[in-house]
């Protein structure tokens, strides 16, 4: 049986199903009043429980032979915090597995995570790697770069939908090698059963780095029309976008992820999705409904 936490967010919800449809066993940890009713209707057994309880912790790892989080506080706030969910919570959660004899845990990190990074959520995720291979389970971190659902979709295809300008923070000109949320389900789940993916860190991405103006002009080219972009500097504020976000996207134009994982693709029998191809099916699947 795995357990699965985070299975109510994008990533984890996408592994449950596909473990359930793999004919695997699988019970989510899931917090009361959060929205599980689908994996339930989906066959997933329901642990109630949270990160931040660590006596709800144990009983939901007990039997479990493996252990996957994709849960992290980025997407949520008010007591879930960094500090409180994605360091204390997560530590909670790899020591009420090896306690419950777990062989196997699965860790969702991030692309270019680092014990020396300013951003505290990145720089717990390295924390939380160094902790679990201690923990004397078998480990794997999954370290995807960011989602194409995070980031394209959200800076580019929101706006053009709703014939809004394209806000980009600084020159972008950065080359980022986006990966698909299924491309990283199916990732997870081939870490999660196939034995060579044990005691490793598997940094995985999208089959091609591209930029921003590329991204634009994927969506141009897939909508038929012209997408007007506006650049603002690092640091300038946008009404009606975040200021986080806007930092987020600042922080994106000072590196490239520019990483070849087309090899751990084939070793895992994972076919990676072009952003062409993703960026044509999201416009389906966000085309305004006609009545
Ligand atoms: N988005 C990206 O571009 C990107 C890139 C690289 C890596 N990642 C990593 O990929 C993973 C999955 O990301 P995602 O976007 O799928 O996340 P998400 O949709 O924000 O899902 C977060 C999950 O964590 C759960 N959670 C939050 N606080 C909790 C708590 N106190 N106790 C138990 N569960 C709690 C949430 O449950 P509720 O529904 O109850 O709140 C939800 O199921 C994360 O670890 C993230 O850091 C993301």
């Amino acid at each position: 049986m795995v357990l699965v936490v985070g299975g109510t967010g994008q990533l984890g919800g996408r592994i449950v199903r596909e473990l359930l449809s793999k004919g695997v066993k699988v019970r989510a940890l899931c917090r009361r009043g959060s929205g599980y009713g689908a994996l339930a209707r989906m066959g997933a057994e329901i642990a109630i429980g949270d990160l931040k309880d660590a006596s709800s912790l144990e009983a939901a790892c007990a039997g479990a032979d493996t252990v996957v989080t994709t849960a992290n506080a980025a997407r949520r706030g008010g007591e879930d915090t960094v500090d409180a969910v994605d360091l204390q919570g997560t530590r909670a959660l790899i020591d009420a597995a090896a306690k419950a004899g777990t062989g196997h845990f699965v860790f969702t990190s991030v692309y270019g995570a680092s014990v020396d990074s300013p951003i505290p959520f990145v720089k717990v995720k390295a924390e939380n790697e160094e902790y679990l291979k201690a923990s004397g389970m078998a480990w794997t971190v999954l370290a995807p770069n960011a989602f194409m659902e995070s980031w394209p979709g959200k800076v580019v295809g929101l706006p053009a939908m709703a014939n809004r300008d394209v806000v980009l923070v600084g020159e972008g000109t950065r080359r980022h090698a986006y990966i698909a949320e299924h491309d990283a389900a199916q990732f997870a789940v081939a870490a999660i059963m196939n034995p060579v993916a044990r005691n490793r860190r598997l940094e995985v991405g999208g089959p091609k780095a591209v930029t921003w103006a590329e991204v634009v002009q994927t969506y141009e080219a897939a909508l038929g029309r012209s997408i007007p972009v506006r650049y603002v500097a690092p640091g300038e504020h946008v009404d009606g976008i975040l200021d986080v976000l806007l930092s987020l996207l600042a922080g994106y134009d000072r590196f490239d992820s520019d990483f070849d994982s087309s090899a751990l693709a084939a070793e895992f029998g994972v076919t990676q999705t072009p952003l062409a191809a993703w960026v044509r099916a999201w416009i389906a699947a966000n085309q305004p409904r006609i009545s």
